[in-house]
């Protein structure tokens, strides 16, 4: 008697304990730590020992592998500051330059023309007036590249489609279209 009794208890609590167990909410987790983490978030907003970490790059400072911004103004003593100053990094490879061809095909073809001479597609189809022929303006490397981060009247800033590297490769292809259109 006494044993069914105990059965019977232990039945009541067992289902007890099953039928109260509510589905939507965690159950009772054995050391919970193992099952919910407790990550730094990426941005180190939760800092290091308490101290936030500062995640922005310290002023002056250049990324590994990076390069100085460019900080020539878009003015007029900015074009010519970037005339006497700028000089092209990259060598005049034929690396570089086949590099700089295949930019400038895919960047400022549709404007400047496969030579240089202001006669690309869009030249053609009267979308945009005054585009030059590279052999009627006074440029050198520093000018080219400033007009790529800058642009110029309706040439739009082509900063953000290119490069640090492409950027001279394109400047060492335009050189070379200018200079093949003087000869
Ligand atoms: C949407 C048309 C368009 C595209 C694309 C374009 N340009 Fe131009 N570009 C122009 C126009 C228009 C001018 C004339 C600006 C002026 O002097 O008023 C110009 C002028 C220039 C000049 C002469 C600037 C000077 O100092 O006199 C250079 C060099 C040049 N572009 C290089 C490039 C290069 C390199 C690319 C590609 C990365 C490019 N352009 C893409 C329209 C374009």
């Amino acid at each position: 008697m006494m044993k069914n009794i105990k059965i019977v208890a232990v039945l009541i609590i067992f289902v007890g304990m099953v039928s109260c167990a509510d589905k939507r909410s965690p159950q009772v987790q054995y050391m919970p730590d193992m099952y919910v983490s407790v990550p730094y978030k990426t941005d180190g907003s939760n800092g290091l020992n308490g101290t936030p970490v500062n995640s922005k790059p310290v002023a002056g400072t250049i990324p590994r592998g990076g390069h100085p911004a460019y900080d020539i103004p878009n003015t007029i003593d900015g074009y010519e500051k970037a005339r006497t100053e700028l000089t092209n990094p990259l060598e005049a490879s034929e690396a570089n330059l086949e590099k700089g061809k295949t930019t400038y095909e895919i960047y400022c073809i549709s404007c400047h023309g496969k030579k240089g001479d202001g006669n690309g597609y869009l030249s053609q189809a009267e979308k945009f007036n005054g585009i030059p022929n590279y052999k009627d303006r006074d440029i050198n490397a520093g000018t080219i590249y400033h007009v790529i981060m800058h642009g110029k009247n309706l040439m739009g800033s082509h900063s953000s489609q290119l490069t640090y590297n492409e950027r001279w490769q394109v400047v060492h292809y335009v050189e070379k279209l200018r200079a093949d259109l003087l000869k």
